[in-house]
């Protein structure tokens, strides 16, 4: 059975817990997608894991399409939400809900997430247009430089009444799920037991109703900062290394291609002499 915002539902319901992961291109959701995960978020951390930026900010709504398509195209049968990009739904309503709704109608994704908790109505408008919303609250990554870094959120008894409240807002409003990113493990849980959407927490303790997680620090597939919360899987950048110095050193020593790589009959040392075509320019 494919997954839809009712299986969100039903987990909750059974106290079954989900488990999410970002994907930016068509090989990896087809990976993550064959491995069992509940949905595949195209999250704007695109800007800073596939990108290279410091930051998700510069992530932009063609960007984002884009990634959105690739993603839907490789995991055919998933659910897949996409992330909506710093402005473009921070620019009045009416321009919100078309931006929204490209990803549904262009590039096929089932739901969109959006950051911040201020604005309950819009989420209830794109909602009511048939677009499902992920909300998401505590570290909102594209409030980076409000924030004076990518900090833990809600470690003040008032700052944590916010969060709470402001989750309580988005619920109302018809989200069907919350991520929770670096909050307190005690308000996390709070926030679950008090709202009908599934929490699917990053940084924020074990007991939200799913996790979800950049696929990149799971597979030790980066370079830079690997955060706390995340645990690694696999090492794949220290595999890739290897192997590609493999293939440099064999390529340098004429190891690589050997006679099996070679088209037509193998010859140990050709006489140059016998082809001038492909040497001529
Ligand atoms: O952009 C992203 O990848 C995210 C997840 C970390 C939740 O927002």
């Amino acid at each position: 059975m494919p997954v839809s915002v009712a299986t969100f539902a039903d987990k909750k319901r059974r106290g079954e817990k989900m488990a999410l992961v970002t994907a930016y291109d068509a090989l990896t959701a087809a990976l993550v997608h064959a491995a069992g995960v509940d949905a595949i978020l195209v999250g704007d951390s695109v800007a800073m894991v596939f990108a290279g930026h410091d930051t998700t900010l510069p992530a932009t709504m063609e960007e984002m399409l884009y990634h959105t398509r690739a993603v839907v195209r490789g995991a055919r049968n998933a659910f897949v939400i996409a992330d909506l990009p710093f402005l473009s739904y921070q620019c009045g309503h009416d321009e919100a809900l078309r931006n929204a709704g490209r990803f549904l109608k262009e590039a096929g994704a089932q739901a969109v997430k959006l950051e911040g908790g201020h604005d309950a109505q819009l989420v209830a408008r794109l909602v009511q247009a048939g677009i499902p919303v992920m909300g998401h609250l505590g570290l909102t990554p594209q409030s980076v430089n409000r924030f004076g870094g990518f900090k833990a959120q809600g470690k003040s008894e008032a700052a944590a009444a916010l969060i709470a409240e402001q989750a309580a807002a988005l619920d109302a409003a018809g989200a069907f799920a919350l991520v929770l990113e670096l909050i307190p493990a005690r308000l996390a849980a709070q926030i679950t037991a008090a709202v009908r959407a599934s929490t699917i927490g990053i940084g924020a303790g074990k007991f939200c109703d799913g996790q979800i997680n950049v696929v990149n620090d799971l597979l030790g597939l980066s370079t830079g900062y690997i955060p706390r919360h995340a645990k690694r899987y696999a090492a794949l950048y220290d595999q890739g290394l290897s192997a590609i110095r493999a293939y440099v050193a064999d390529v340098r020593s004429a190891m690589f291609p050997g006679p099996e790589h070679a088209i037509g009959a193998a010859q140990e040392s050709p006489d140059p002499s016998s082809v001038p075509e492909a040497n001529a320019g």
